[in-house]
Order: structure tokens, then sequence, then C-alpha cells
């Protein structure tokens, strides 16, 4: 098979995928951005941490995240007390993803400034299938950390 034809049936059967998927879903993903946070950064590095909830009955994923903060965003995970850099992360239908301190987070490497309390910071969310979200993380303490209040 040339090369030409197959990505033609590469594309044929991602597309096929597709429609197949849309005509079988019920709904599409209904996400709610609640509790964002950045913690005042001590170097050039930050982390971010919210909630992303899915009301709806399809299932979502968080791809990538962008900021006027930093060109170099990234989706980290922790695991063993380390973290490592991952592709996107689910947000299952009627559920939500967490990302919070010691857990799943969003990196910003090389800030451009560096945010201080009280101040905040916008980032864009990028869905698998829904549209992008824009939310203001409001910079806190260092160590702040809901769950521990
Ligand atoms: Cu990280």
């Amino acid at each position: 098979m040339s090369r030409r034809a197959a990505l033609a049936a590469v594309l044929a059967l991602t597309t096929g995928v597709t429609l197949a998927g849309c005509s079988t879903d019920s709904g599409e993903p209904e996400l709610k951005v609640v509790g964002a946070f950045m913690p005042q950064p001590v170097s050039d590095m930050a982390a971010g941490f919210l909630v992303v909830q899915n009301s709806g009955s399809t299932a979502d994923r968080l791809t990538s995240v962008t900021s006027p903060l930093s060109d170099d965003v990234t989706i980290h995970e922790t695991k063993n007390r380390q973290m490592r850099e991952v592709e996107s992360f689910e947000v299952p239908a009627g559920g939500e993803l967490d990302l919070e301190r010691g857990g799943n987070h969003i990196m910003f490497m090389k800030l451009k400034k560096q945010p201080q309390q009280g101040e905040k910071v916008s980032v864009e969310l990028h869905f698998e299938k829904a549209d992008p979200i824009t939310v203001d993380l409001p910079v806190k303490e260092t160590t702040h950390n809901p769950k521990k209040q």
C-alpha cells in the first residue's frame, strides 16, 4: 500500500470511529471548574490546582493547559513521590478530575514573572471533546492547602 493510501485508510478509520462515537453517545461532557488556586511560587516554577467536574454522561480528557504566565505548561501526576508528565487526564462522566496537592497538578516552568499572593493567573484548559475553559487561579500563600484547613 502506498503512503497515501495508507494515510487515507487511517483517516477513514478514525473518522468512522468518531462518527460512531457521536451517534451512540447520549450527551456531551458538561464541565465546570471549581477550587482553582496557585500557591505563591518561590522559584521560576509554579504549580496549579483545581477540580474539573463533569455533570454530563460522557467522559472527557484534559489534554493540555496554556497560560500567559509561561510558555512551558504541562500536566503532571505524582506517583511514589515523584512527578511525571502525562499526556492527558480523564474527566469521568458524572465524576471529577482532582488536581490537588501531593497528586496530579498543572506545572508551570520558566515563569515570565513571579505572581504574588492576591494576584490571579489566567489559564486555559483544553479538552478532547469539550470547548476550552478559561479560569483564573487566585495566588494563595505558598503552603495553602484547602484539604488541610
Ligand atoms: Cu510537576
